[in-house]
């Protein structure tokens, strides 16, 4: 009975090993805020974002009551030390004039790598709209100082690296322009995917380096921009092949205006601009822009990213700013939330090893992939609610496997276990594995291996002990290993 117990032992380990993941599984929470914003104010507004910046002359009492460069180093700095158990400040780089570009992270661990979504968001990427900059400060206090007391704060705080980039732009911030200190438009530098302007590594700025290796470290779900000159939520695709404005949506195109569509309503009266239904719109079918950041994000990032015009004058009297981040604060963190609250999310393991296996996540009918962790083979696949998708796992060397989920209401927890492309032979633990988890409490899947599998095992050791009884008995050779009867590993446990 030796045999029996061990096998026991390594179902129950086995059983409580994948609890911890289907507890993820349970998260859900509305979508839309709490407080109910309601306007009808229908004042007519211009779009200052086209018009050409150099004849702005901001005036230099406008700069009066917005931080200053040095004043946001210390702001950041200073959040770091009074919320050091909930953050950490890093830099990214430096911009042309040596302003370092600072990030606050803010996480229940910061800094170690979990299983847990990414999100950014960066302020100030054009000089003149430091809006952003500002709010994104306040973001920082805010869940700082609610995180043990509102539900919101706390969840941010525990389920989500939520990384902040005040300032992209402290250069042109300082010299009140939208370009950076070699007047190059930061929203016009990164690589584009039809046309190879921006394609010579040499010429690119300083800033924009600065994030593009950024998320080469690290591996962002989603994220967005914080500008300002209008009132829209902004989402690929922002250049069209043919440069006609017109409607040219991307591969995930429901699932980036169900991600606009959480700003636009969770703002105080974004979803009812009369210029853009619902408050959203395509990039190209506003205007078409080359080089932008926000396709660089998903084509090459595998992060979702959208563009956000926070606010129609650019570079508002700074007595507005309460206001303003009173009218974005549920925006901000109900866009945040939103990526747990919402889509796939999961881990990819080998079946031979247990090990984690950075793998790739398709949907069927949406031609994108996302990634898995290299480490924890971890990934998040943000999707809009909807009956039924086809999730497929594919990883290099190993069987792809597929399954279907309903997402209507709130997130999935998703795990593959894939086989390594040399065949071995089927071993009955093989069940386990193909189990649906996701669908099962920890508590029906114990019984479900009781119920169905457990006979199967015990009848499988009696024809053992049975045959290792005839051995014996009758030709006196040698006890045939286990290994012989499976070529699995872990049935060379029984
Ligand atoms: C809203 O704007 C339209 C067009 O500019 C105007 O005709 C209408 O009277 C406005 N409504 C209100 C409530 O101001
Ligand atoms: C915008 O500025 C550029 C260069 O400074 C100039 O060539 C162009 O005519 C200007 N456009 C408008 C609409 O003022
Ligand atoms: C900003 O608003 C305040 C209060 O309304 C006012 O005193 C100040 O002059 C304004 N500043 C500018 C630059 O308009
Ligand atoms: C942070 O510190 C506070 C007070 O010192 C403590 O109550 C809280 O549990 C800490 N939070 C984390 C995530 O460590
Ligand atoms: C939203 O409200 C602000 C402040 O009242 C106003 O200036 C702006 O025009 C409004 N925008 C829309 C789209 O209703
Ligand atoms: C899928 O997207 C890639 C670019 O990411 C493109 O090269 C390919 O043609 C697309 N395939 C289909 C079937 O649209
Ligand atoms: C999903 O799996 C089934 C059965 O294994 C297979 O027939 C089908 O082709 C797979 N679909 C995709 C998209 O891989
Ligand atoms: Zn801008």
């Amino acid at each position: 009975m030796v045999m029996k117990t061990n096998l026991l032992s390594f179902l129950i380990l086995f059983a409580s090993t994948i609890s911890s993941s289907l507890a993820k599984g349970s998260l859900q929470q509305t979508l839309l805020p709490s407080e109910e914003f309601n306007d009808c104010s229908n004042a007519s507004r211009t779009r200052h974002l086209l018009e050409n910046e150099s004849q702005a002359q901001i005036s230099v009492d406008l700069a009066q009551g917005y931080m200053s460069n040095d004043d946001l180093e210390w702001a950041i700095k200073e959040f770091g030390q009074r919320c050091s158990n909930i953050s950490r400040i890093y830099s990214i780089g430096n911009s042309v004039n040596g302003f370092p570009l600072l990030v606050i992270e803010i996480s229940d661990k910061p800094g170690e790598e979990e299983t847990k979504p990414a999100f950014k968001y960066i302020g100030n990427v054009h000089g003149d709209e430091p809006v952003g900059r500002e709010l994104l400060i306040s973001l920082a206090n805010w869940l700082c100082d609610n995180y043990l007391k509102d539900p919101l704060a706390k969840f941010i705080v525990e389920n989500v690296h939520l990384h902040l980039l005040p300032s992209m732009n402290p250069d042109g911030f300082s010299l009140r322009k939208r370009g950076n200190a070699n007047n190059i438009d930061l929203n016009r530098d990164f690589p584009d995917q039809f046309f190879s302007v921006n394609d010579d590594e040499d010429s690119r700025q300083p800033e924009t380096r600065a994030i593009m290796n950024w998320l080469r470290d690290i591996r962002f779900t989603a994220s967005a921009t914080l500008h300002g000159g209008a009132l829209v939520a902004n989402y690929p695709w922002d250049g069209s092949e043919d440069k006609r404005t017109k409607y040219y949506g991307c591969p995930d195109d429901d699932a980036f205006r169900f991600m606009a569509s959480i700003y636009s309503h969770s703002h105080y009266n974004m979803s009812s601009s009369k210029e853009f239904l619902s408050g959203i719109t395509n990039g190209a079918a506003w205007y078409p822009l080359y080089g932008g950041m926000q396709d660089w994000n998903y084509i090459h990032a595998g992060c979702f990213e959208l563009t956000l015009e926070i606010s129609d004058n650019k570079w508002p009297n700074a007595t507005e700013l309460p206001i303003l981040w009173k009218y974005n604060k549920m925006s901000l963190l109900n866009l945040v939330a939103s990526l747990v609250k919402t889509g796939v999310h999961g881990r990819i393991y080998s079946s031979a090893d247990g090990k984690p296996l950075p793998g790739s996540i398709a949907v069927s009918g949406i031609n994108y992939t996302v990634t898995a962790g290299k480490t924890l083979g971890d990934y998040h696949r943000f999707l809009a609610p909807r009956d039924k998708y086809e999730v497929v796992a594919t990883m290099i060397g190993y069987k792809s496997k597929n399954t279907t989920i309903w997402l209507d209401d709130g997130p999935v927890t998703l795990d593959f276990v894939l086989d390594p492309e040399v065949s071995i032979k089927e071993s009955v633990l093989q069940n386990v594995y193909d189990c649906d988890c996701n669908s099962k409490s920890t508590q029906e899947f114990v019984q479900f291996l009781w119920g169905a599998h457990l006979e199967v095992f015990f009848i499988l050791i009696v024809i053992l002990g049975f045959l290792l009884f005839l051995f014996r008995r009758r030709a006196k050779i040698k006890v045939p290993t286990s290994r012989q009867l499976s070529g699995s590993k872990k049935t060379v446990e029984v």
